[in-house]
């Protein structure tokens, strides 16, 4: 474990490096249920701000991915404004992380192992579902989501896929006694991270 402790010489250069460590270990630990659950907050043309749950589908250092509805409210937010901030929080950790940055669409062949990766019967919804679209009758979509698991295996709708957000930013937020909390901002400049401690 990689614990970002006294001093910033501590804090390894490459936040990707403490940001393995701390997912790693939320993994790992029992008492954490999603840990690959982020908080998405995306803003749009208007500057009218919203944020839902997605999850961490992977990342390395080009960035994170998450799969969605590309139509759905946060896909039209990231068309009209491609730009983005991610948050996870382990409470039994202590532990923030928070990322930004511009968010693009994954190619098309890693959408579609994004989606071959997943159940069918999640295959079938992301067909059958216009997420973000008002329903009349969710009876309906349930019987129709019944009627074309019978048919296998569908292909990748067009309007389902991956985003990467490739943050320019990285923090670290750890919990400390008496609200003396730690916080590391990682800032890229060039192929460097420059990085600076924040108050609490
Ligand atoms: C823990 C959790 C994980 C979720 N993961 C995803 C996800 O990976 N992709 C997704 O499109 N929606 C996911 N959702 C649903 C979204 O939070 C949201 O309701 C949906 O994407 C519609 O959001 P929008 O109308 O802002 O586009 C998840 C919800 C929860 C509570």
């Amino acid at each position: 474990m990689i614990e970002a402790s006294a001093d910033l010489i501590s804090v390894p250069p490459n936040p990707y490096d403490l940001f393995r460590s701390w997912y790693d270990e939320a993994l790992a630990d029992e008492r954490i249920e999603m840990a690959d659950a982020i908080a998405l907050a995306t803003c749009n043309s208007l500057g009218v701000l919203s944020n839902r749950m997605v999850l961490m589908k992977s990342y390395d250092e080009q960035g994170v991915v998450f799969a969605t509805n590309y139509a759905s409210r946060k896909g039209q937010d990231l068309k009209q404004n491609p730009q983005a901030a991610l948050l996870w929080w382990w409470p039994v950790l202590g532990r923030q992380v928070r990322m930004e940055g511009a968010v693009d669409r994954v190619s098309e062949s890693e959408s579609d192992q994004l989606f071959n990766d997943r159940p069918l019967a999640s295959r079938v919804a992301a067909c059958l579902s216009k997420q973000s679209s008002v329903i009349k009758d969710r009876e309906q979509l349930l019987q129709e989501h019944r009627k074309l698991l019978q048919k296998g295996a569908p292909t990748r709708p067009n309007d389902w896929g991956g985003f990467r957000l490739r943050p320019f930013a990285i923090e670290f937020w750890l919990s400390r006694p008496s609200r003396m909390h730690d916080r590391w901002h990682y800032r890229q400049t060039g192929q460097q991270w420059q990085i600076t401690r924040l108050s609490p």
